[in-house]
């Protein structure tokens, strides 16, 4: 079989299983990250389905990401939330970790909210920032659209300027004024994991122009760039790299927890607005 219409047939697969548990038609979809994910329980007239139960969607094994993905109204707008996302690192291949991007933008998605814990390299980031991500650097050494390109997914040469969509990133601007968040901007450095940086690499990413680096995203943006969604970016900065040094995966869901108020007072005045 041609490997294009494989990967064209899980993603309407597992299109097919979702729209067949739900009778709305979101257009906003939301990622939730590392300790970022109670705030799906937030939404009403929900439908929620296991990532199990849903054909070709890859399960995450990290401690702090659930596998749900909730289907309903946040703002009075239909939106879907991903409860947690699958990594890289777990072993899945880039085409496994951006499936659901694909099913999203499948199911009639336009918009795609992507967050995430991220540990800070910028000097003027504190642990508990929020930083909408402006651009992103790909250290994944890897590409989620290498192989042969299907058109009818997108174009093989994917522009990725003004990727991290302006309007939206102004949405996010005027809603951390409004509600005094005062919301950090940035560049996001996506690196495979699971090892955190060593202080040489800290520097290295750092001094190549990144506020900030985690395990995720940049295979996301990239399909969803490919599939012409608009994004937003959001990091929440869990730790401080360079400052503080060592770091755990404990440490990074302890300090999301702590901002889950703001978290949800900046994604539901983000909703709110006309996007
Ligand atoms: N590095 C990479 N990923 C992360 C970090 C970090 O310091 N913190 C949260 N996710």
């Amino acid at each position: 079989m041609d490997p294009r219409e494989h990967i064209r047939e899980q993603v309407k697969e597992s299109a097919e299983f979702i729209k067949s548990k739900i009778t709305t038609k979101p257009k906003i979809g939301i990622i939730l990250g590392s300790g970022l994910g109670d705030m799906a329980n937030d939404v009403t007239k929900k439908t929620v389905i296991s990532y199990e139960d849903i054909p070709n969607f890859p399960i995450p094994l990290a401690p702090g990401h659930k596998g749900n993905l909730f289907v309903g109204e946040l703002e009075n707008k239909e939106v879907f939330i991903m409860q947690g996302r699958a990594h890289y690192y777990e072993g899945y291949t880039m085409f496994g970790v951006t499936l659901p991007i694909r099913v999203l933008s499948e199911l009639g998605v336009e918009v795609l909210i992507i967050t995430n814990s991220a540990g800070g390299l910028n000097d003027k980031f504190s642990p508990g920032d929020f930083m909408i991500i402006k651009d992103h650097i790909n250290l994944f050494f890897n590409n989620p659209l290498i192989g042969r390109n299907d058109e009818r997914f997108g174009p093989r040469f994917v522009n990725m300027v003004g990727t991290y969509d302006e309007k939206l990133r102004d949405i996010a601007k005027m809603v951390s004024d409004e509600e005094a968040l005062n919301v950090k901007e940035g560049i996001y450095a996506g690196a495979s994991g699971p090892c955190y940086e060593t202080p040489a690499e800290a520097k290295f990413i750092s001094l190549i122009g990144a506020d900030a680096v985690g395990m995720s995203t940049v295979p996301e943006v990239i399909v969803a760039a490919h599939s012409n969604l608009r994004v937003l970016g959001i990091s929440c900065i869990t730790n401080s790299i360079q400052k503080v040094g060592k770091v755990s995966h404990n440490e990074v869901l302890v300090e999301a927890k702590k901002v889950e108020d703001k978290f949800r007072t900046l994604i539901r005045g983000i909703i709110k607005k006309n996007l």
